[in-house]
């Protein structure tokens, strides 16, 4: 772009703003499908230092695989302000093999409606089952060799009974679940559009605003709505236009009706920013192209580069305070879109 070039569209950019709306109408637009993250998760009420700390213990214990070389921080990194994912298409399980599916970040994880890409599991706690047994995953044989191998490090013992106080033999499956569960539900995260949401007009850079506005007025807000910005439906990917890789079926598998042939969760875009690779199948190596095709295949439109950047300039004040993370990776052949790991 030459100079001129560049200094009119600089122009037309701050114009818009200028003629766009108010940030108190915009608020009150946005206020109307999105809403702030509440400070806690639903079901931590209860949830005491013993309990977290046991779970936080667990979520980075690598002998909870089969040949200990991984833990739920291998595929979901969450120490040193990481954002809850490994940044690979799809991840290398225990024995190096790739499943089929993007690991999703464990941030906020706790406030979807339903957990996996297709909602098998309920909650956090019948997540967290599934992994350690998933042969493509962490390959522990059964629940009870999971149970012998934690009963032969003696903290654990220690550690399981202060958190299940009143239990005989606190030391279950069903138990570990819950634990690490209750470290997950500490993952939230806080951003500026909570902070714009609550009041501050200052929160948002006048181009993130005009990006908001861009996100609520071509139609993203029908899916990507509530306080995760997403995580609280399920819909079909190519809802308008087809996506290109038909093999994941999706939440078919789980409710076997027709409807749901395609259908997936609805991400929360809380931190979207620092997740790349992006859609079920790691397939989006970018935020940009991740927005592109959004607007083509849920909305049947083609948005030009200056929507697509203010969209993702607004996606980016999307990201948790102190949280890191890329908005792209190098492309990467996405190996195997056909084997899908077993169900838990
Ligand atoms: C080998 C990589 C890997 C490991 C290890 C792993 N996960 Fe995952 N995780 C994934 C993938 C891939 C998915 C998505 C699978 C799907 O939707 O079918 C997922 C999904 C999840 C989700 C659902 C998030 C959402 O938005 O739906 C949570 C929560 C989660 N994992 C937590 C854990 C916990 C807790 C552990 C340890 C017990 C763990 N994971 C171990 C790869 C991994
Ligand atoms: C009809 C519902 C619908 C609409 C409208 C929609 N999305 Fe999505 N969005 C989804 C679904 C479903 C997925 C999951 C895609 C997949 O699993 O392959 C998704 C995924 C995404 C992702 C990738 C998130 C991740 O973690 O991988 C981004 C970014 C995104 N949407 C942004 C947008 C933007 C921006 C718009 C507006 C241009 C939009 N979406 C419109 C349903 C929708």
């Amino acid at each position: 772009m030459t100079k001129s070039l560049l200094f009119l569209s600089v122009l037309a950019a701050a114009s818009a703003v200028v003629v766009g709306q108010s940030p108190a109408d915009l608020r009150k637009k946005a206020s109307e499908v999105l809403a702030p993250l509440p400070s806690i998760m639903p079901g931590s009420e209860k949830d005491t230092p013993a309990l977290v700390s046991l779970g936080k213990k667990l979520y980075f214990e690598k002998r909870l695989s089969a040949n200990n070389s991984q833990s739920c921080n291998s595929c979901h990194q969450v120490d040193g302000g990481k954002s809850g994912v490994d940044l690979e298409p799809t991840s290398p399980g225990a024995f190096g093999k790739r499943g089929g599916r993007n690991s999703p970040t464990t941030l906020n994880a706790g406030f979807h409606l339903a957990q996996f890409w297709d909602g098998r599991a309920a909650d956090l706690a019948a997540q967290a089952k599934g992994p350690i047994l998933n042969p493509g995953e962490m390959a522990m044989p059964s629940e009870a060799a999971v149970i012998e191998k934690l009963s032969a490090i003696p903290s654990y013992k220690k550690d399981f009974a202060k958190a299940f106080p009143n239990e005989a033999s606190p030391l279950t499956y069903d138990n570990l679940a819950k634990a690490i569960a209750a470290f997950e539900r500490t993952l939230v995260t806080h951003d500026r559009v909570d902070e714009f949401l609550k009041g501050s007009d200052k929160a948002l850079s006048a181009a993130e605003q005009k990006g908001l506005e861009t996100f609520i007025s071509v139609g993203c807000t029908t899916c990507h709505n509530g306080p995760a910005i997403g995580g609280n439906g399920f819909r079909k990917v190519g809802a308008v236009n087809a996506y290109k890789n038909l093999v994941d079926k999706g939440r078919i598998e789980i409710t076997k009706e027709e409807e749901d042939l395609h259908v997936f969760k609805v991400p929360s875009l809380r931190n979207v920013a620092l997740t790349a690779p992006y859609f079920h199948d790691g397939a989006m190596n970018s935020l940009a192209e991740a927005v592109r095709e959004m607007a083509w295949l849920q909305l049947g439109q083609k948005l030009d580069e200056a929507q697509v950047n203010s969209i993702v300039t607004f996606l980016r004040a999307l990201n948790g305070k102190g949280r890191k993370g890329k908005e792209s990776v190098a492309s990467v052949d996405v190996p195997s879109h056909g084997s899908l790991p077993a169900m838990p």
